[in-house]
């Protein structure tokens, strides 16, 4: 076996550029996570959101694996220019034409076929021999090869397989034309030393791998998923697949923004680059936590609302008397809005416009009359508006999904030794429904007679609330997951009034429900 030291100064130099490609698969990896369901509409959403972030590669899903999935892919193909647009498929030739047809209108594009090569998966799994597998292998990339020019092979769970079967499969599939090879830790198995030195290994031992980028792709189940990426860059690797926020199957995948993030602050040590604009990262990650209804932890690095907060004393002097002190980056850098104070009400349609461009946000006049009602009206009941709740305001005005119910009346009333009860009214289709109901708090009481007006009983599987500001009267912003005949829904909803907010992500996330019932989803 060779040293990691020596195979360093080998994969540097036989790496042209010292670019690493961010190949973001929250659209594929993130989206196949129980509740991260998106309709087609957010998914292309998301996907200009990456192209604004300026990720080198997005996989965009898997074409074959369902119909929406395969709109998806192909709008997004149609619509999304920049990075590469990729699609997954198994070492299956209906599969890589399901992919090459739907990634076809893209400008540049790529298939990514995927089997898997531990002992454990060949034989319980796939009920294949090595030998099976590898002749699969090739066949499927020889095809793929013949759609398009660029082809990434993946061979699930490479840490758990044999080393000399992974030399051989690789050198086979990157012989039949393979471009780019992906060695997954589907299962987030290895450590930084073993996944580093595994790569070392490829760059040492597999006849062609230096004309070939190699690529990362680590689950997270021990929390090494981002130490085993850089790992792998800093033996030779210089692709990473990574997602948004760090989500994808169970405890997730490489997070997109601590790659990022450790390469840019710790070029010291890893001297390579990456070409994503990190001050577009905030948005992508808020714009991900809000369409796919799965929160961010308060303490997540670079995105959590935590993450650039000094309480203690001894911190916050050092950081008064000189930033560095207990800063390393700072909020700007990734684009987390400063909480200036940017509107008022005298600051007129001209100036409210040209906030949510600077923010972003390119409006239609439709929208924006809309949206400026909803501002004045904040106005009136909060002194200072600030960026993060025009952003918020925003995303509520932009509807992600066709609203079959909107919720027209809310009353609800609660208190000390009192039943909490809600009288809501809806419109459903056209038509007006009221109801009223009993609940063990004024949300839960809320639900229930939004479940009694509309006939729709869903389970409601997580809820949270938080405040998009700092004073009492600020914007509070609700997400939440509902479970229907086992498949998960998210919806989100902002207002002043905590407890309409809750209502709004509720109707929210049952017209999500309802449009996947109307096979719009
Ligand atoms: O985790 C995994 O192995 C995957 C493959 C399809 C690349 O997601
Ligand atoms: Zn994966």
């Amino acid at each position: 076996m060779v040293g990691i030291q020596q195979l360093k100064v080998k994969a540097m130099s036989s790496s042209t550029k010292n670019h690493v490609k961010i190949f973001d698969t929250t659209l594929r990896d993130a989206e196949q996570s129980p509740g991260a369901s998106l309709n087609v509409p957010e998914k292309i959403e998301i996907a200009h959101q990456l192209a604004r972030l300026n990720v080198d590669i997005i996989e965009a899903g898997f074409p074959v694996s369902s119909p929406v999935q395969f709109e998806a892919v192909q709008k997004i193909s149609e619509q999304v220019e920049g990075p590469v647009i990729c699609g997954l498929a198994r070492t299956i030739e209906k599969d890589i034409e399901s992919a090459a047809e739907a990634l076809s209108p893209a400008k540049h594009w790529r298939i990514h076929t995927f089997t898997s090569t531990s002992p454990t998966h060949i034989e319980y799994m796939l009920k294949m021999t090595p030998q099976q597998v590898l002749e699969k292998a090739v066949k499927a990339v020889k095809f793929a090869k013949s759609c398009t020019d660029d082809v990434e092979f993946s061979g699930q769970d490479a840490p758990r397989s044999d080393i000399n079967y992974l030399y051989e499969i690789i050198q086979a599939v990157i012989e039949a034309g393979a471009t780019t090879i992906n060695i997954p830790d589907t299962v987030g198995y290895s450590n930084p030393e073993e996944y580093g030195q595994l790569i070392a290994n490829l760059v040492a031992n597999v006849p062609g791998i230096d004309n070939v980028t190699i690529s990362t792709h680590c689950h997270n189940d021990l929390g090494m998923a981002t130490a085993n990426a850089l790992s792998g860059v800093m033996n030779g690797a210089r692709q990473i697949e990574c997602t948004v926020n760090g989500l994808g199957e169970r405890a997730g995948n490489t997070s997109l923004e601590e790659v990022v993030m450790a390469m840019k602050t710790r070029k010291d040590l890893y001297h390579v680059d990456t070409q994503v604009d990190p001050k577009e990262i905030y948005r992508t990650s808020t714009m991900v936590e809000r369409l796919m209804g799965l929160s961010v932890q308060v303490n997540k690095a670079i995105v959590g609302a935590n993450a650039f907060a000094h309480e203690s004393g001894i911190h916050v002097d050092g950081m008064l008397k000189h930033r560095e002190t207990y800063e390393i980056m700072t909020p700007e850098s990734v684009g987390v809005p400063g909480s200036k104070m940017v509107l008022g009400r005298h600051s007129g349609k001209h100036g409210f416009k040209s906030r949510c461009n600077e923010l972003g946000f390119e409006l239609t006049n439709e929208q924006l009359d809309q949206a400026f009602e909803l501002f004045m009206e904040l106005a009136d009941k909060k002194k200072e508006i600030f960026d993060e709740d025009i952003m918020a305001l925003l995303k509520d005005e932009m509807p992600n999904v066709e609203e079959s119910i909107k919720l027209d009346y809310l009353q609800v009333s609660s208190g000390t030794g009192t039943l909490p009860s809600a009288t809501v009214r809806i419109i459903y289709n056209g038509k007006t429904m009221q109801e009223a109901a009993w609940g063990d708090g004024p949300v839960d009481a809320a639900y229930n007679a939004i479940r009694r007006a509309s006939g729709l009983s869903p389970v409601l599987e997580n809820y949270s609330i938080k405040a998009v500001t700092s004073s009492s009267e600020a914007l509070g912003e609700a997400v939440v997951r509902i479970k229907d005949d086992e498949k998960i829904f998210a919806g989100h909803g902002v207002s002043t009034d905590i407890i309409e907010a809750s209502a709004k992500a509720f109707v929210n996330a049952l017209n999500h429900m309802l449009a996947k019932s109307n096979g719009k989803k």
